[in-house]
Formats: structure tokens, C-alpha cells, sequence
């Protein structure tokens, strides 16, 4: 009985804690498309600016604001990345694989970095596991086009070996510009590698799976990599366990079931 009760009471905190980041993420989207009316509101508050003109933004803050919703588009992100030679990755690439999809999306997947198609064609999760992918998104009655899909690294590692410290640390300001300029509801991790990576841990991918955690206010799943599904089959299961959960938090559903 004590078990029963400890469970009711973990899916309650569950669902408050998610409930919790859905307040949240709207406050932050309102204080991003109104950053005016916000500052006043706290300016307003404050009884040396009360009542004085203050309270309105200087032409300089209009301008900081706007220099800032400028540089949070995805386009800006990928011009500020240009040829990128930050690491040595740069010299070995064949493309630049920067990520693609719905700049609005709801839902973004989060690979480790380009594999060899992916750096011969300059798109993301193109070749075995890629395909995995599409039918993961397909599964959820989605398609590519309505996600976005990038990496951790935008090159390809030789060899596909993993990606270094220094290369993450050259990197990953352009992922976190990317999220950003997106702010999606739900980021998907695929793999140790990304999820490890974005929510700075090393607890196993096997114990971060399956729930949700915060990255910078924003739902987090990690799952099993595709490509981890090719080889190991049986862990489509859980895969499709975790999406299931993202499913039902965006208002999906796939009557047919998964084909994956
Ligand atoms: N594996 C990844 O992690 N990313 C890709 O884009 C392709 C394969």
C-alpha cells in the first residue's frame, strides 16, 4: 500500500513540476515578445520611478532589445558561424552541418554530430540512423518538417569517433543560440552523448531516459540514439515509451501505433 501511495504521490510531483515549466516557458515567451511592458512593470514598482518618464525605455534600451531579437534568429546564428575554423573540425569537414526544420518547432532533436552523409549532404540524420529517426518522427504523426533536427557538433569527428571537450566547448554556444532562437516546448536528447552534454551529468542514459528534466526552463527527454536502435532492436520499446510521454504533453497522437 505504501508503494501505491509513494507512486501517486511521485506522478503528482510529476505532473506539477511540468505543469510548473509550462508557466514558466509562457512567461518567458511574454516577457520575450513584450520586453517593453515588462520593464515598465517593474520600473513602475519601483517608488523612485514611480510616476516618473522613466518608466518608458530609452532609445538605447529599444535599440539593445531589438540588436538582441535580431542576433535570436536562427539565420543569425548560422551567419555569426560562417566558414567556422573554431576547432580543428573545421579543416576536416566536407559541410558544415548546421540542422534543419520548423525554425517554430514545437518539439527539437538533439543528435551527437554529423556522420558521413550527414557531412557529405550538409543535413542532419540523412543516413541509417536518420532514417530511424523520420520514422520515430512519423510514428508520432509528425514529419521532419515540423521539428527541428540538429547536433551537438555541426562537423563530423573523423572516423566518428566522440566528440572532445574542446570541440563541444567551441560548438555548443551555437546550439544554445539555436534553442533559443526556437524555444520549443520539448527538446529531445538522442543518445548518452547529447543528453549527457546538454544537461551537464553523467548518470547513465539507461537512468536519464523515460522523464523529463530542465534545460533552461525547457522540457528535456532523453532517449536511446537511432542509431543505438539499429543495433540493439529491443530498446525500440522504451523509445517509443519516452516519445509517447512527449506525445501526450504536445496533444499528439498516432492511432496507428508505431511503424518502426
Ligand atoms: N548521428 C548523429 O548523432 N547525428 C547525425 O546527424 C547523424 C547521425
Amino acid at each position: 500500500m505504501g508503494g501505491v501511495l509513494r507512486g501517486f504521490k511521485m506522478a503528482e510531483e510529476q505532473d506539477l513540476r511540468l505543469e510548473l515549466l509550462d508557466i514558466v516557458r509562457s512567461l518567458k515567451t511574454y516577457v520575450r515578445a513584450y520586453p517593453h511592458a515588462c520593464g515598465n512593470i517593474h520600473a513602475a514598482d519601483r517608488p523612485e520611478v514611480r510616476g516618473s518618464a522613466k518608466s518608458f525605455p530609452t532609445a538605447a534600451e529599444k535599440e539593445a532589445v531589438a540588436a538582441r531579437d535580431r542576433s535570436l534568429t536562427l539565420e543569425a546564428v548560422r551567419a555569426d558561424m560562417g566558414d567556422c575554423q573554431r576547432c580543428h573540425l573545421g579543416k576536416m569537414r566536407t559541410n558544415l552541418v548546421f540542422g534543419e526544420g520548423n525554425p517554430h518547432a514545437e518539439l527539437v532533436f538533439v543528435g551527437e554530430a554529423p556522420g558521413g552523409d550527414e557531412d557529405r549532404q550538409g543535413r542532419p540524420f540523412v543516413g541509417r540512423a536518420g532514417q530511424l529517426l523520420t520514422k520515430i518522427i512519423a510514428a508520432m504523426g509528425l514529419t521532419r518538417q515540423d521539428v527541428y533536427i540538429c547536433n551537438i557538433l555541426k562537423c563530423r569527428p573523423p572516423g566518428n569517433r566522440n566528440p572532445e571537450p574542446h570541440e563541444i566547448a567551441a560548438c555548443e554556444p551555437f546550439l544554445v543560440r539555436q534553442l533559443e532562437a526556437i524555444n520549443p516546448r520539448v527538446i529531445c536528447a538522442l543518445g548518452a552523448f547529447a543528453a549527457k552534454t546538454l544537461l551537464k551529468t553523467d548518470v547513465p542514459i539507461t537512468l536519464l531516459r523515460g522523464k523529463y528534466h530542465d534545460y533552461h526552463e525547457i522540457k528535456l527527454m532523453p532517449t536511446y540514439h537511432p542509431a543505438y536502435l539499429l543495433r540493439n532492436p529491443g530498446a525500440k520499446k522504451q523509445v517509443w515509451e519516452d516519445v509517447q510521454v512527449i506525445m501526450k504533453d504536445l496533444g499528439l497522437n498516432n492511432k496507428n501505433g508505431p511503424d518502426m
